[in-house]
């Protein structure tokens, strides 16, 4: 989605700008600008990448302070340079940049045309512009009132980040449904949609809530409410560093990530699972734990790999701690939001804490009396401030748009949670759970094995790369891992994939098997061995070319496939946890040989911010 960086002190504006879109790309975008003031307001937006805008302010030689700068993933109007943001009003006195849709922009533009405005393009963005312009031009309360004013007459979402030519040092934000913190430095200030843009310059921010509104100068900040009460905020250490979010000598963020993950799962279950004393202790659960057991329901809603993670969870919370589970996509939720109440606790997962559906999810429930707990990995986001309780992740900055060691340390978590109520609700005996937090503490190890050599799967990804579909079957456990296998590939490949329970093949998708099909078979759970055996065996009936993913204990299916990629013994409910790595990197190297952008796919945003 977009993103924003603004930038006022003593630095050079549109290299602190430049770098920090470069920082942000990773949330997808299409096309991109910038605005510095100096006597004059410099503007300059391009369609493409930050790289282009970067030259082409190189050579205009744009000077000046403040800043600001904008990545665009289009909502309203096709990607090009005019509808790229800034956005100036007619006069060009001022820049904007926003991030969100304005939904009432039809109306507001229609009255604006009949006062005689002039629109270059067709963003929401660029009616809020000539809405500001008008109420400043037609009325002498100052430029502050005029955004304020325009801000309560807008519909729908905005994270804003204004300059005008006649104020110097000084950037307005103001913040309603779409992210914004602003960074505190000394004698310099930052304002942006995410912290990765102003990491390396400081660590301290303060996040803007909905309907604030902030004046951020070289020298200090304020921050008020639409309705003009001024607001003391705290500020915030910011728990990442400028390591997390470089590459690391890998070729792209989404192998590093990939290959993170035995230390990422590690790092979640840090002081959280105690092996010696048989037990998980999660802080985050503190004092809801009861609530959560003995809730009338629990929901789970998220998105997309999250909603995948989700799933899994559904599994662990059923069979090890006996607590029926309904999974949602949170963009569904909503239309049942009027089922839940005080006596339901809904969980919403989210990596990046700010997904918009996963966002009104959540205050749908909370505003029904439901306590709603979070699975975050972004420490400070929207979500994890707003829920009651939860449990962090800790898996460090995501970057590559698929997400891949968020999905491992939502499941860690999920599992760590379903061991914690199973104990708690006496339905893990003890030997039972010594058995479980033994083989939990033994994944970061067998995560490593899989990613010590991964030649073989380099070498199927070959053979596969111009497959035009792909289906992925799995059971139990490992079918929400058969969903997240195929949404990996299709995201960053392009290819056709479709996940489906194992059984179900033979209600329709069995039609599709030729000896063109590529089958991934995730064959890893024990308990439902022999049915895949037969799966596997209907599928070979029919010429598809089987890859599965077995552990030594699935011999046969191994011996049936065309493929076999082994991956190291667990415990039925730990497999997802191993069965997912080679699934992402057989999507990566598919990805790579295809030429495929692996960390910024056509169309994807890393965190999307609108509904
Ligand atoms: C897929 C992917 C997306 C996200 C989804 C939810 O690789 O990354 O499907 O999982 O957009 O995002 P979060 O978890 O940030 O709420």
């Amino acid at each position: 989605m977009c993103g924003i960086v603004g930038y006022v002190g003593k630095r050079s504006a549109s290299e602190v700008i430049i770098k920090g879109l470069h920082r942000l790309e990773y949330r997808g975008y299409d096309s991109a600008g910038i605005a510095t003031l100096n006597d004059e307001l410099n503007v300059v937006k391009v369609k493409g990448k930050v790289g282009v805008l970067g030259e082409l302010v190189r050579k205009k030689k744009v000077k000046g302070n403040p800043g600001i700068g904008h990545t665009r993933w289009a909502t309203h109007g096709e990607p090009n340079d005019i509808n790229a943001h800034p956005h100036t009003g007619a006069f060009r006195r001022f820049a904007l940049v926003h991030n969100g849709i304005i939904e009432n922009y039809d109306v507001l533009r229609q009255d604006l045309e009949k006062k005689g405005h002039k629109f270059e393009g067709d963003t929401d963005t660029e009616v809020l512009a000539h809405l500001i312009e008008e109420i400043h031009e037609l009325s002498d309360i100052d430029f502050f009132q005029a955004v304020q004013q325009a801000l309560l007459q807008v519909e729908g979402t905005y994270g804003i980040a204004i300059i005008h030519k006649y104020h110097p040092d000084q950037i307005i934000a103001a913040r309603k449904g779409a992210p914004l913190l602003i960074g505190i430095g000394d004698n310099e200030h930052f304002v942006a949609s995410d912290a990765s843009p102003i990491i390396e310059y400081t660590q301290k921010v303060v996040y803007l809530e909905d309907e604030e509104m902030a004046v951020i100068t070289s020298s200090g900040y304020e921050v008020s409410t639409l309705k003009n009460v001024p607001l003391t905020k705290e500020v915030h250490e910011l728990a990442m560093n400028l390591e997390q979010i470089e590459k690391g000598g890998f070729p792209h963020f989404m192998l590093k990530e990939i290959s993170e993950q035995s230390d990422t799962i590690a790092d979640c279950m840090r002081g959280r699972l105690i092996v010696g004393e048989n037990r998980i202790q999660l802080g985050g659960l503190d004092g809801v734990l009861d609530r959560l057991i003995n809730a009338r329901r629990v929901i789970i809603a998220a998105c997309g790999t999250s909603w995948h993670a989700g799933l899994v969870g559904e599994y662990l919370f059923e069979y090890l701690a006996h607590i029926p589970v309904e999974v949602e996509y949170a963009s569904e939720f909503r239309y049942h939001e009027q089922l839940i109440d005080e006596r339901d606790v809904l969980i919403v997962i989210s990596q990046s804490g700010e997904t918009a559906d996963t966002l009104a999810a959540l205050r749908k429930a909370k505003k029904r009396g439901a306590m709603v707990l979070g699975i975050c990995n972004v420490v400070g986001s929207t979500i994890a401030r707003e829920t009651d309780a939860g449990v962090f992740t800790h898996a460090g900055p995501e970057i590559g748009v698929a997400s891949t060691k968020a999905f491992t340390a939502q499941v860690t978590v999920l599992t760590m949670m379903a061991l914690l109520m199973g104990r708690e609700n006496g339905m893990i005996s003890d030997d039972r759970m010594q058995e479980l937090t033994r083989e939990l503490n033994e994944i970061p190890k067998k995560v490593k094995d899989i990613l010590k050599d991964t030649s073989h799967i380099q070498e199927i990804a070959s053979l596969f790369t111009y497959a035009p579909n792909f289906l992925y079957l799995g059971r139990s456990y490992n079918f929400p891992v058969a969903l997240e296998g195929a949404l990996k590939l299709k995201e960053i490949s392009y290819i056709h994939a479709e996940g489906y329970p194992a059984a179900e093949m033979k209600h329709g998708p069995i039609a599709l098997i030729d000896e063109h099909m590529p089958v991934v078979v995730i064959a890893a759970t024990d308990h439902t061995n022999d049915k895949m055996i037969s799966n596997v065996e209907e599928v070979k009936a029919r010429k598809g070319r089987i890859i599965a993913i077995s552990s030594n204990g699935q011999s046969k299916v191994a011996r049936l496939a065309e493929f076999n990629i082994n991956i190291p013994e667990v415990h039925d409910c730990l497999t997802p946890l191993v069965a997912v790595i080679p699934l992402q990197l057989l999507s990566y190297f598919i990805a790579v040989n295809r030429k495929c952008n692996v960390d910024q796919p056509r169309n994807l945003a890393k965190s999307v911010t609108v509904e």
